[in-house]
């Protein structure tokens, strides 16, 4: 299987490269070569396996053996989900509440999000790679909140890596600050950006033009795992799989699946699982009022709004770029067409989508923007009704499936829950109206990092390229010489 950019430029390359890379080469996304099928046979052969031997079946379509043989894609995948708190990794819980509703519980890994599905993969891998070439990298990512403690955790004393953690200062909870600024790794390096006023997009633009820049961009080996890279996605399609065979009493049952979406790496993969063979019915889209997705999927128009600030902050995101992965494959792979509308959203920062495009694009999707208001109810009546304790983020993915349940075909319906209520503790009891937070709302690993100082380097953001270029070149440079001297 050889990747290739959806802009079209570029030569294919192999997937070792475009996990390394991270970007392709003219600033499009990898995409496969061709989206493997899978068929209702073989689904009915996964139906029983435990989530780690799914991911291998599913990654195998994926990577040929040459590049990571069956051992060490199997050794690399146990070592990844072994530290989950739940041996089924991603649990299903039964809404008492609702009929026929399921939570799948994406936020038992390490830093409790669901990041650490991606993450604890691919950053492994990564490190996999760069120990049979003996080489170092630096990777960089953007957070809102939950891809920082995921990179930082996993990339922590990894001597193949420096990892960089770009983060809107004030605008992610301090409890996900904490999680990056105290775990004591040489080689990770959080920066808390000052003056954000669009949040993780200002981040994501300084990276690009970090890209952009060839010769930093070699000298420092300079790679990402925000959900730009393949690796990230390609993952993130197991979690569907999985959930659809625990629930389908047969293979071909339709069953819906509410998602909360930013930045669309997650719904991407959900898309993508569903193009190779399975059978989602419908995916609800679920936005906050920060709701690009939903005006892409309810009016055609993909468009740029300033950012307005919401209780599920990881979801304040204005320009999912993983949206265009998904459209390559949802306009038929002509990666001349997502060049030209890449180029026209760049230049006027809105494109319609029309025609055959708008109809295959939200084909089997629904979108909903659910106001700060329900968000919060949303927290409160499950809570009341159940004593189960929704984040921010599954409330939304709740909240939008309340919204749209009526107009469903009669099915299952999985709100998939990105995070551990831990780490929104203020936003929590506004919703439980209590200062004295329940057991639900702890968790060990948010408390243990209180106890530790913060490790942080800040910045303004007007100025950050060029602070990050004087940081990352000195800090590259003084490990070179204590590793080679
Ligand atoms: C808790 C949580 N939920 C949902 C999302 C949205 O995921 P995606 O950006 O892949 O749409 C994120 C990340 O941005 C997140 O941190």
């Amino acid at each position: 299987m050889q990747y290739i950019s959806n802009k079209g430029g570029g030569k294919p390359v192999d997937f070792e490269t475009a996990i390394l890379d991270g970007f392709a080469a003219d600033g499009g996304l990898y995409v496969p070569e061709y989206l493997p099928k899978v068929s209702k046979e073989q689904l009915k052969e996964w139906a029983n396996l435990s989530y780690v031997d799914l991911a291998f079946e599913i990654l195998s379509l994926f990577i040929d053996r040459s590049i990571v043989s069956e051992s060490e894609l199997r050794h690399l995948l146990h070592n990844a989900y072994g530290t989950f708190s739940k041996e089924e990794v991603i649990p299903l819980h039964p809404l008492k509440s609702r009929s026929q509703t399921y939570i799948m519980e994406l936020f038992h890994g390490p830093t409790i999000s669901f990041k650490d599905i991606g993450l604890a993969f691919l950053v492994n891998l990564v490190d996999f790679f760069l120990q049979r070439r003996n080489e170092r990298l630096s990777i960089i990512v953007a957070t809102t909140g939950d891809t920082g403690p995921a990179t930082a955790y996993y990339a922590a004393n990894k001597p193949s890596l420096d990892a960089w953690v770009l983060y809107p200062k004030d605008k992610i909870t301090e409890e996900q600050e904490r999680q990056m600024t105290t775990l004591g790794a040489s080689n990770v390096h959080p920066v808390g950006v000052y003056n954000c006023p669009d949040g993780g997009d200002d981040l994501d633009v300084v990276i690009a033009n970090l890209y952009a820049n060839q010769s930093f961009k070699e000298k420092l080996r300079l790679s990402s795992v925000n959900s730009i890279n393949w690796g990230r996605v390609m993952m993130q399609t197991v979690h569907y799989f999985y959930g659809y065979l625990q629930l389908a009493e047969e293979t071909g049952e339709p069953i819906h699946m509410a998602i909360p979406s930013g930045a669309f790496g997650n719904l991407c993969a959900g898309s993508l699982a569903r193009m190779m063979g399975l059978p989602v019915h419908t995916f609800i889209c679920a936005n906050n009022s920060n709701a690009c997705l939903h005006r892409i999927f309810s009016t055609g128009i993909f468009s740029k709004q300033d950012i307005i600030e919401t209780p599920s902050s990881a979801i304040d995101i204005l320009i999912p770029y993983n949206f265009w992965r998904y459209l390559y494959f949802a306009t038929g792979q002509h990666p001349q067409k997502i060049n030209r509308w890449m180029q026209e959203f760049a230049n006027n920062g809105v494109i319609e989508f029309q025609g055959d495009d708008y109809a295959n694009l939200k084909r089997g999707f629904l979108s909903y923007s659910v106001t700060d208001k329900q968000t919060i109810e949303s927290i409160q009546k499950t809570y009341e009704a159940e004593e189960y304790l929704l984040d921010p983020h599954g409330a939304v993915a709740v909240a939008a499936a309340d919204a749209l349940r009526d107009t469903l075909p009669e099915g299952k319906l999985i709100c998939l829950a990105t995070a551990h209520p831990a780490k929104f503790p203020a936003v929590i009891r506004q919703a439980l109206d209590t200062q004295t937070l329940p057991q639900a709302a702890l968790h060990e690993s948010i408390e243990t990092a209180k106890k530790y100082c913060q490790q942080v380097r800040l910045c303004d953001q007007p100025y950050l390229e060029e602070a990050l270029i004087h940081a990352m070149e000195s800090n590259w440079t003084k490990t070179q010489e204590a590793l080679y001297s």
